[in-house]
């Protein structure tokens, strides 16, 4: 949510800086904007819409400068318009800001600044916390840095910051608490971004930033201090990332060459990790809290949105090999409710950008009561990967697309792996399974291959023919239901098609009622022992004359002669099957969206990584 992108060093800095938002996109695009120190001035250039608007608002002005501040914004207090994008000038000009998250009590503090005769251009809390700093670096006569940290202590909420002072021509003063921050550093100069991709194309040398810490970023230094103005030494890591993963590589989008990479971004998630012949798996996250998990009274999953339907199959998976109990929970509301936990409970926290402002926080407070946290994110040295007990990483490698693809699949994949080797631990596994359930794991990128090759036209007819329905309800049963959800999820959030995704016989007990000649109905029907069932709930919705489209095993002539369209991948054993069978639903999204001509990598409302609650 908001990308956020500075640069100080001895190159111009505009063109790192809207190339950084750029990449920084898929975080939000309501509006992007740009600050500029021009030694006696901060110029601020800044235009609702995407960086390109911007970019052209820009065409001819002067923009001479070395230091720079950017944003591009998924708007939150006020809509998305010019005087509501970011930076913000504080009321004397003198110090512009960029801000990514929420600052809570900004109607206390814009009070107290109205009273003091403060005005305001924007509906934005940022705009009242630039003016705050700039209230007590007037009051207290003090440093932008000192404001910054006397500022700081009073605000309630989730920030990264990032602030230009006219007195200060080569300096930016940077802030994180709850919003992530990354700091390049390269041959006298620094990078500032929301993740390590804007910085990507200058250096791989990068300090992660951690909440309550402030930065002071000079072409030639990175001082890192706490609120306490304490010194911090930054830890500088080296990047394991290349520029060609987060471009688009000849595909039309990112979501398309997400969906074509999960070959290999499954084979990454298994590498190392699994040997079927020697049948054994290697987690060391796992080994980490293995005595944890073996006495554990229970498993909580916490995630959202997609990340929340690999969860969904986890439960599933692990109840059925581990048999512990396990309970899978919306971030956002087990955050709030005040659940029952004790330090007898293991937590796997799903997500990919492992920055999800919900799910950080329900961690922090399962963590106070004592939980052990098991992270499962994608993005390195992320604030989720950084507060966990253990994980393990699912290296699908950068996601840019918003419609979550590559790492949903990597998150199934590891979860697979995470739950037969608790169940091998526990001994609740045959031998026999284990080996079918390892085997079939290790074909899985070339059965995924296989589908991409033999599907990718018959979907795309598919997609073309049902582009102009208006709702879609997607069904399946046992460990095809949290496919059916991430059917119409996908469906819905690139295509704008209402969709609805239901345990197939639920359909029964209210949305059948939608069926008619019109309404297209996508069976996640892969062969399982649920197999016979649904393809009685084929039978009711054909009854109705609904549409079906389905998602079948290989071989599987009932199906395939009961539906209007299918879609078929190879046969494996059903608790694996979901992380094929999802492949050609993202598909069928993915063509829809684009026949709607829809911009698919960047939705409208949508922003990749929620950092906001
Ligand atoms: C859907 C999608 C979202 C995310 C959700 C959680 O395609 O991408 O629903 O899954 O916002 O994000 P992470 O996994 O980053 O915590």
């Amino acid at each position: 949510m908001c990308g956020i992108v500075g640069y100080v060093g001895s190159n111009l800095a505009y063109p790192v800086i809207i190339d950084g938002l750029k990449k920084l996109e898929y975080r939000g695009y309501d509006s992007a904007g740009v600050a500029l120190h021009m030694g006696n001035s901060i110029e601020v250039y800044k235009k609702e819409g995407k960086v390109a608007a911007l970019e052209e608002s820009v065409h001819g002005k002067n923009v001479q400068a070395t230091i720079g501040i950017g944003h591009t914004r998924w708007a939150t207090h006020g809509e998305p318009s010019d005087r509501n994008a970011h930076p913000h000038y504080s009321n004397s000009r003198n110090i512009a800001m960029i801000h990514n998250g929420i600052i809570e009590n900004y109607a206390q503090l814009k009070s107290e600044l109205l009273q003091k005769g403060y005005t305001f251009k924007s509906d934005t809390d940022s705009e009242v916390l630039v003016n705050f700093i700039e209230d007590i670096k007037i009051n207290n006569e003090c440093s932008l840095e000192e404001a910054v940290r006397i500022a700081l202590k009073r605000v309630v909420g989730a920030y990264v910051i990032l602030l230009l002072d006219k007195d200060l021509p080569d300096t930016i003063i940077a802030a994180r608490k709850g919003s992530p921050l990354v700091i390049g550093v390269g041959e006298n100069a620094h990078y500032l971004g929301s993740d390590a991709s804007p910085m990507l194309a200058y250096t791989k040398e990068v300090v992660y930033i951690n909440d309550y810490e402030l930065a002071i970023v000079r072409p030639d230094e990175l001082i890192l201090k706490n609120l306490g103005n304490e010194r911090i030494t930054p830890f500088v890591q080296k990047l394991d990332m290349e520029l060609a993963a987060i471009e688009k590589g000849g595909f039309d989008h990112f979501m398309l060459k997400e969906i074509f990479e999960q070959p290999q971004t499954i084979f990454d998630s298994l590498r190392g990790r699994m040997d079927a012949e020697q049948q054994s798996i290697t987690l060391s996250g796992v080994d980490k809290i293995a005595e944890r998990l073996l006495r554990a009274n229970r498993i909580i999953i916490v995630a959202c949105g997609t990340s929340w339907h690999a969860g969904l199959l986890a439960e599933y998976v692990i109840e059925e090999l581990c048999r512990i109990n396990v309970e899978v929970e919306y971030a956002s509301e087990f955050r709030y409710r005040n659940p029952i936990i004790t330090d007898q409970d293991v937590i796997i926290a799903i997500s990919q950008s492992g920055e999800t402002a919900d799910t950080l926080v329900a961690l922090e407070n399962a963590k106070k009561q004592g939980a052990t946290i098991f992270g499962l994110v994608n993005v390195v040295g992320s604030s989720i990967a950084r507060m966990s007990d253990a994980g393990a990483y699912t290296h699908a490698g950068p996601e840019i697309g918003v419609a979550s693809t590559k790492a949903f699949t990597a998150q199934l994949t590891v979860l697979y792996l995470i739950a037969l080797k608790i169940a091998q631990l526990k001994g609740t596994i045959e031998a026999t399974l284990f080996n079918r359930l390892l085997a079939d794991l290790a074909n899985v990128p070339a059965y995924v291959k296989e589908i991409l090759d033999d599907q990718h036209a018959v979907i795309q007819a598919i997609a073309r023919k049902y582009s102009d329905a208006r709702d879609f309800l997607y069904l399946g049963r046992g460990y095809n239901f949290p496919i059916a959800l991430e059917g119409a999820l996908k469906l819905k959030e690139v295509s704008y098609i209402h969709a609805e995704g239901y345990p197939a016989a639920e359909m029964k007990h209210g949305p059948i009622a939608l069926v008619d000649e019109q309404l297209p109905v996508v069976f996640v029907a892969t062969k399982d022992s649920y197999h016979e069932k649904i393809i009685s709930n084929i039978q009711e919705i054909k009854a109705r004359k609904g549409k079906v489209i389905a998602v079948v095993s290989h071989g599987d002539n009932v199906a395939t002669g009961l539906a209007d369209d299918v879609m078929v991948v190879p046969h494996v054993h059903e608790i694996i099957a979901p992380v094929l069978s999802v492949i050609p639903l993202q598909l069928l999204s993915y063509y829809i969206g684009v026949y709607r001509g829809l911009d698919v990598d960047k939705p409208r409302n949508l922003a990749k990584s929620v950092t906001v609650e």
